[in-house]
């Protein structure tokens, strides 16, 4: 995979302009198809989506909330892998969570306390992943097939299996899996990963929120689960949508509530107390096997799972994969195999074996960034750097621990607290990580440091203002020796979010402006396109999840040719919220000018999350998450994607899947 010609190559597309409007925007001279929606069939014995709350089965249909998403190339025919192939394959991806509000006919519904059955489990099923076919027309039309023989939702109901150093142990055992061995579903799946040898990783985040844990809990769990639970933000609540107050004898929502029972066995095999130790991982799926179970790969830790991205291959080099955990004041970590890269790992046809060879077994690392631009990957073994039976925060027990409970390792040893890491992408011509860092409201002036510099206000034209990091930045780093193996690296910010309007030199550090202006940044992804002349030209995708410039515009996907780490000024910077004042020191935020530009906006109340092209780069899919995520069923906030063609008013919004292509044929955004 290891390019070392970067092609001069220059983005080729006008710049959209910001837009408040209800309608995806592109350049001029590209066209968007509408491909899979929210409740679109994926049998042929699914009746098509009536879209007023009326419909059932969504283990039969698209999933709601659109997310992380790779393309899988197929054959002309049948269900072979061909990652040639630019006509015809399976987008996998992640259905993150739903707009609970369209699914029923008049939003949810409580009776006596509880949640109807019939509600839940189609809230439930509209989450998870799906793996769906997709094809181009001879015409080039694109269109999903709705009897794909590899069609497939995996849902928070789906058998899992657990490999990796927590397979088996104590803190995985459930009355479902006394031998702490399987699982049963994934959940708030979150950004992803393509790996080489052709699966998908999808990633758990949020998953914390659907666990209902009553208040006599604590008093039944001891000292050291009560700290680790506290660290994961396992409160006292009811849980996210109600589930487990649904009236059932059916463990499909007994699974939701994780208090002890305390007639149960001590052990775990008798209740769900430890059902919450069952997600927060990434989990591995096989595209091209419809019945393959997907497995849960503990070697990279368990948190707010955001993306894993695979860094470079190099045949007899230890491959590493980059992820984030996506809360306030988190960390960044990559995982390291045990074993060195070989080529003919790629094209395998047991996937999932070559997954267990390179997932299971090595080091995870977290980051911590040092304010001279170089940084360090601390290891997160047990019985290294303070990670002990001893230790007087967390007593560890084993490296299973220390892997369900790294979030604790990584406050032990140090790490550096992040403004909210998002998506990992690995530039393929330089190898350069870059993470996105969305935002982080409790970024004080004096909690500052090199790597999350900014704490100040940002007056917002609709009156209001937000405080801490906003608009959040974009952080890159490029390991010592230029190889994944590496224990030390050097970093600098690609560039700081900020709008064009805020003209506070304090602020604005990257000198954005109206054709590249954006906040909160997100999904992020380097295109895999050639070029004629066949080199990687590393176009990087920008996505943004925007809490602080929706005022002005909605969520968007800007293009990029990013440079290098060290390519642009280190400056002091005076941050100041209220009356409190500071100064740090910003490594980079050069001004990116036409470098970075708007590719795309979307719909009202959407996110953009997801992308992936054709492997000839003249396809991008992207995803449109949650249009009108605020409205009601009787006044939907948006009625795209209908709305795209002007015949809307009054219908609810789907997420959806958009194929976008140049209309000349040319690579997308060349
Ligand atoms: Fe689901 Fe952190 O985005
Ligand atoms: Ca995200
Ligand atoms: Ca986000
Ligand atoms: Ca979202």
């Amino acid at each position: 995979d290891v390019t070392t010609s970067i092609t001069p190559a220059a983005l080729g597309f006008t710049a959209v302009a910001k837009s408040l409007g209800d309608t995806v925007i592109v350049p001029e001279g590209y066209s968007i198809s509408v491909l899979y929606r929210t409740g679109d069939p994926i049998n042929a014995a699914t009746p098509a989506y009536a879209n007023d709350g009326s419909d059932t089965n969504f283990g039969a249909r698209g999933g709601d909330h659109h997310d992380g998403m790779s393309f899988f190339g197929l054959a002309a025919t049948g269900t072979t892998r061909d990652d040639n192939s630019s006509t015809r394959g399976v987008l996998v991806m992640n259905h993150e969570n739903i707009n609970q509000q369209y699914l029923h006919p008049n939003g949810p519904t409580t009776v006596g306390g509880a949640r109807p059955e019939g509600e839940a489990r189609k809230e439930i099923e509209a989450h998870g992943v799906a793996v769906i076919e997709v094809v181009r027309s001879s015409a080039g039309a694109w269109s999903y097939v709705q009897s794909g023989a590899l069609n497939r939702r995996i849902t928070p109901l789906t058998p899992t299996s657990f490999s990796g150093p927590v397979r088996g142990n104590a803190l995985l055992r459930t009355v479902y899996s006394p031998t702490g061995v399987a699982g049963r579903g994934t959940i708030n799946n979150c950004a992803n990963g393509t790996m080489p040898w052709g699966t998908y990783l999808t990633c758990e985040e949020n998953w914390a929120g659907y666990f209902r844990r009553d208040a006599a809990d604590t008093a039944l769990r001891t000292a050291k689960q009560n700290v680790a639970m506290t660290r994961y933000g396992l409160g006292v609540r009811t849980g996210n949508y109600g589930w487990a107050t649904v009236n059932s004898s059916s463990a499909d929502f007994a699974k939701f509530n994780i208090t002890t029972n305390a007639a149960a066995p001590a052990d775990g095999t008798g209740d769900y107390r430890n059902e919450c130790n069952q997600l927060g991982w990434v989990v591995e799926i096989d595209p091209y096997d419809a019945a393959a179970t997907p497995r849960k790969r503990t070697a990279l830790g368990r948190m707010n799972h955001e993306g894993c991205w695979p860094g470079r291959r190099i045949a007899g080099v230890r491959p590493a994969f980059y992820m984030g955990d996506d809360a306030q004041n988190e960390y960044i970590y990559k995982f390291v195999s045990t074993q060195t890269w070989a080529a003919a790992d790629a094209t395998a046809t047991d996937r999932l074996a070559i997954g267990d060879k390179y997932l299971d077994a090595g080091t995870l690392y977290v980051a911590r960034f040092n304010a001279d631009g170089t940084g360090t990957w601390v290891p997160l073994v047990f019985g290294q750097n303070g990670l002990t039976a001893t230790n007087a925060t967390y007593a560890f027990t084993d490296q299973a621990d220390v892997l369900t409970h790294c979030r604790i390792a990584s406050d032990i040893v140090g790490a550096t607290k992040m403004d909210r890491p998002e998506w990992t992408a690995v530039n393929p011509a330089t190898g350069e990580v870059y993470c996105t860092l969305t935002n982080n409201s409790s970024r004080t002036v004096a909690g500052t440091d090199a790597a999350n510099p900014r704490a100040y206000t940002d007056p917002k034209t609709n009156g209001t203002s937000t405080s801490g990091n906003p608009n959040g930045h974009i952080i890159r780093l490029r390991e010592t020796g230029d190889t994944t193996e590496a224990t030390g690296f050097t970093w600098d910010i690609y560039a700081f979010g900020s709008g064009a309007d805020l003209s506070a030199a304090n602020i604005n550090l990257s000198g954005l402006d109206a054709t590249n202006d954006f906040s909160s940044p997100d999904g992020l992804w380097f295109g895999r396109a050639t070029n004629p002349s066949g080199l990687v030209t590393p176009v990087m995708w920008l996505q943004t999840d925007d809490g602080a410039y929706t005022d002005v515009t909605n969520c968007m996907m800007l293009a990029a040719m990013p440079g290098s780490v060290g390519d642009g000024a280190t400056r002091t910077i005076t941050n100041t919220i209220g009356a409190t004042s500071g100064t740090q020191t910003a490594r980079a935020g050069r001004a990116p000018g036409t470098t970075l530009r708007r590719f795309l906006v979307g719909p009202k109340e959407c996110e953009i999350t997801g992308v992936d092209s054709t492997p000839d780069g003249r396809t991008l899919f992207v995803n449109i998450q949650h249009p009108g995520e605020n409205g009601t069923p009787a006044a939907p906030s948006s009625n795209w994607p209908n709305s795209q063609t002007g015949t809307a008013t009054g219908i609810r919004p789907r997420s959806a899947t958009i194929a976008i292509t140049k209309n000349d044929g040319g690579v997308v955004a060349l």
